[in-house]
């Protein structure tokens, strides 16, 4: 039995697409694309994922008679159409194959073997394989020493109705034909070329991709995207049945709604492109410097958020503050501090701010309730982290000891203090800093 492959899904969704897909924006972003390659004539190119040739055309031109380029694509009818425009060119493309193959299998494409690259370029496709990082190590070692990569990766709310669809289809546990989700900022693009050992030498984001800029659309139009995307456009036959599209309609109608800010969900029509180089002694490129060491990682009860710390956590405070007892369904609820700079959210699509008080905001998941963050205004500088969400096994630092138990005058009376050595505050020591609650 062999088990579906993304490129699978990948010719039914781009199959019927060929035949006019160099009518659409892709020509125009082709140009920009080649305008940030550092692409010299002689050279050796890879257009991965290449289409209809939109771009491996522009390249061969560029890397001249003493140059190569090869395109591979898996959907036929992107090739058929990449074959007759070489054909049309009567003898001027020479220096340009095409070949059909799977990009995530490289390894399978016999023309490969042995060869490697000056430039590899993969335009409008990352988002289209699951793992993000395996795809770019596995392309790296098709790199030469030196050799350049290049490629795109969605905005976050570029075409948010497929974002909403994704986390749709993301929270009902149902596949989807792309990632998106770990795509947030030109940082998430520099992060998985840099786990994949290749030095980021330009990451920027390019806006107007398809021409339209920014669009809003009003928080109630969610009804008109459902049935755009789930019903009309689901060609991977995600949402198959109508007990999946029920189930589906209400989550997608809560994903549209959380993304609405004044009752209206933005569009962006931009991307994030990233140049990025194998060092030229072939090694892995180890970032330096301003990467600094994680200490200890952490999370919610449905992954749908992961952070990272680079500074230790602080000794635990149990606050047995009402607010407290009622977010976490609990008596108390105990916080470490880190500074607020050390802290990055690796994944956070589900994190919603709460504001429970005019002194601080806290955080939690949408996906599965569970609190992680609380901040007080006075003291932006540092963030507490509910002790619950820190993943005690990933600690490279000794576990944190109970310091102190806060608005012990707010106490549940049916908890009973452990009899630990920690400070007891029938407040804060922070208390006068607080904004008076209004009654
Ligand atoms: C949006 S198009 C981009 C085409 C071209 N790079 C361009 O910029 O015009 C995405 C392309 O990825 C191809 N593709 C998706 N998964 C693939 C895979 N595993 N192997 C090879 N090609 C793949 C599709 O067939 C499609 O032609
Ligand atoms: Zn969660
Ligand atoms: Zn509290």
């Amino acid at each position: 039995m062999t088990s579906e492959r993304q490129a699978d899904n990948a010719i039914r969704f781009f199959e019927s697409r060929s035949y006019n897909y160099d009518d659409t924006w892709h020509a125009d972003f082709a140009k920009r694309f080649l305008s940030y390659l550092p692409i010299q004539p002689g050279q050796q190119v890879l257009d991965l994922a290449c289409g209809t040739g939109l771009l491996s055309f522009l390249e061969a031109e560029a890397v001249g008679p003493t140059g190569h380029v090869i395109g591979i694509d898996v959907t036929p009818g992107m090739l058929t159409v990449a074959a007759y425009k070489k054909q049309k060119a009567s003898g001027k493309c020479t220096n340009l194959d095409f070949l059909r193959g799977d990009v995530l299998h490289l390894e399978e494409t016999e023309a490969l073997k042995g060869k490697t690259f000056n430039i590899i370029t993969v335009a409008s496709a990352l988002v289209l394989f699951p793992d993000p990082n395996a795809a770019i190590e596995h392309w790296a070692g098709f790199l030469k020493p030196g050799g350049v990569i290049t490629l795109d990766s969605t905005h976050p709310r570029n075409l948010v109705s497929g974002m909403v669809l994704e986390r749709t289809a993301r929270r009902l546990e149902l596949p989807m034909p792309y990632n998106r989700e770990w795509s947030q900022s030109e940082s998430s693009l520099k992060d998985v070329l840099e786990s994949a050992g290749l030095q980021v030498e330009k990451v920027l984001t390019v806006e107007n991709q398809a021409g339209y800029g920014r669009r809003y659309y009003p928080v109630e139009e969610w009804d008109d995207f459902f049935v755009e995307n789930v019903i009309v456009k689901d060609v991977a036959r995600t949402f198959a049945n109508n007990e999946i599209r029920r189930k589906a309609q209400g989550v997608f109608k809560e994903e549209w709604e959380k993304l609405a800010v004044d009752g209206k969900v933005e569009e962006v029509d931009a991307v994030f492109l990233a140049v990025a180089r194998k060092p030229a002694d072939g090694s892995r490129y180890i970032p330096t410097g301003l990467s600094k060491e994680v200490v200890f990682t952490g999370g919610c009860r449905c992954s749908s958020i992961q952070y990272t710390s680079t500074a230790p956590p602080s000794d635990i405070t149990f606050c047995h503050c009402r607010a407290c007892q009622q977010v976490s369904g609990s008596g108390f609820l105990p916080f470490i501090d880190v500074p607020t700079d050390s802290l990055k959210f690796t994944s956070s699509s589900t994190l919603k701010t709460l504001k429970l008080s005019e002194s601080a905001d806290r955080t939690f998941c949408t996906g599965c309730g569970a609190p992680i963050t609380m901040k007080y205004h006075f003291q932006e500088e540092v963030t507490g982290l509910t002790m619950g969400s820190v993943d005690l096994d990933s600690l490279t630092v000794a576990q944190p000891r109970v310091k102190q138990h806060i608005f012990l005058k707010e106490r549940a009376p049916w908890v009973v203090l452990p009899g630990d050595d920690a400070e007891r505050l029938e407040a804060a020591p922070f208390a006068h800093l607080l904004v008076p609650k209004s009654s």
